[in-house]
């Protein structure tokens, strides 16, 4: 697998490992702990070098069987983890960036990951209570300790990253963006391109739905986040196959599967973008991981974004809890 450069020279296999849906979010969770540590071992095989964890994925949890799966080969993976909740009866409940939060967190990050610096630190969601100029304060304190190596942000708004960059250069921006999700076009990819700060797609396959694993019959379980989001309701669902449709009608042509033309998009976009699909599968791993070997046209981007104008996205892409966190 190449390596793909971020913001600050940080280098990163082109495709990532999200490693959420390991813990939470794809209900029912993964019964056997072993069988999680072995994907994650079988991706550092496939020369996956980006693991992408959060403290709130659990919460802990997540980063514990992380911390657990890499610990042999450490010193050849970039590991990214998140801050910025309040997290009270394993259960988060509200947003907190405060710096001395942050600097616990951070603690507590090292302990659970079993290392001594987190390759990548990002602050979760902005939060309105803290200037991110605070944040990035914090956050360049723990560089000075050698805690942490590189800043970057989650959902955050193109003055936001601005700000925060001023303070502290920013590594890489992680926010929502597939086919179906192009809310970073407008302002915030621009802005990384001229500011020097690489890019991280998250939910890159659409949360399942663009590689057609996904259609109005399936029955989300107890614990799947699709559930609760507009996007999935039935009538959105229907409306948006037309998309995935047309998707699984190109993958045909270029020999490819659904995932990997949804991924080969995201990567054709500019060189400093490295998606993190997330899968607990090393079948799916692997076929992720082939989306580098497949090459669109220019003929097929402008295919692929006629078409997904035409059709547009029924759904807010979470529900209105959540959409008020984000783009901030
Ligand atoms: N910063 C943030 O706020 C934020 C928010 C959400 C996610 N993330 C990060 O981004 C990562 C990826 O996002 P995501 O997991 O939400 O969405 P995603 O990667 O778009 O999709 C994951 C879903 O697709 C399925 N899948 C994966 N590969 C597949 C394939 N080749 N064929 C068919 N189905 C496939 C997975 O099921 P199986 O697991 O069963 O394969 C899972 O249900 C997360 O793991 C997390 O690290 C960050």
């Amino acid at each position: 697998m190449h390596t793909r450069a971020l913001g600050q020279g940080l280098e990163v296999s082109a495709i990532g490992l999200g490693c959420m849906g390991m813990s939470q979010s794809y209900g029912p969770n993964p019964g056997d702990r072993q069988d999680m540590i072995g994907v994650l071992r079988a991706a550092v095989d496939r020369g996956v070098t980006f693991f992408d964890t959060a403290e709130v994925y659990g919460p802990y949890v997540n980063e514990e069987l992380v911390g657990e799966a890499l610990a042999p080969v450490r010193d050849q993976v970039v590991v990214a983890t998140k801050f910025g909740w309040r997290i009270e009866d394993g259960t988060s409940v509200g947003l907190d960036s405060r710096p001395e939060q942050i600097t616990k967190v951070a603690d507590a990050s090292l302990r659970r990951l079993r290392t001594d610096t987190i390759d990548l630190f990002y602050q979760h969601r902005v939060d309105p209570d803290v200037p991110v100029e605070d944040v990035a304060g914090a956050v360049a304190e723990l560089v000075q300790a050698g805690k942490v190596r590189h800043f970057g942000l989650s959902e955050a708004a193109a003055a936001t990253i601005r700000r925060a960059h001023a303070v502290h250069p920013v590594t890489a921006v992680q926010s929502e963006y597939s086919l179906w999700t192009r809310d970073p076009e407008s302002e915030v990819l621009p802005t990384l391109a001229e500011l020097g700060i690489g890019f991280v797609p998250f939910s890159p396959l659409g949360k399942g739905f663009l590689t057609g694993a996904v259609d109005t019959t399936t029955a989300f379980t107890e614990g799947d986040i699709r559930a609760s989001i507009p996007r999935f309701d039935q009538d959105n669902l229907a409306a948006n196959q037309a998309l995935v449709d047309h998707v699984v009608t190109l993958a045909r042509a270029r020999n490819a599967t659904p995932g990997q033309i949804a991924l080969a998009w995201l990567l054709a976009q500019q060189p400093w973008i490295a998606p993190i699909p997330g899968t607990r599968r090393i079948e799916r791993l692997e076929e992720n991981a082939g989306s580098t070997q497949v090459a669109l046209s220019a003929d097929d981007m402008a295919d692929l974004d006629a078409t997904a104008a035409r059709i547009g996205v029924h759904g807010d892409r979470y529900n209105p809890q959540h959409m008020r966190l984000v783009g901030k």
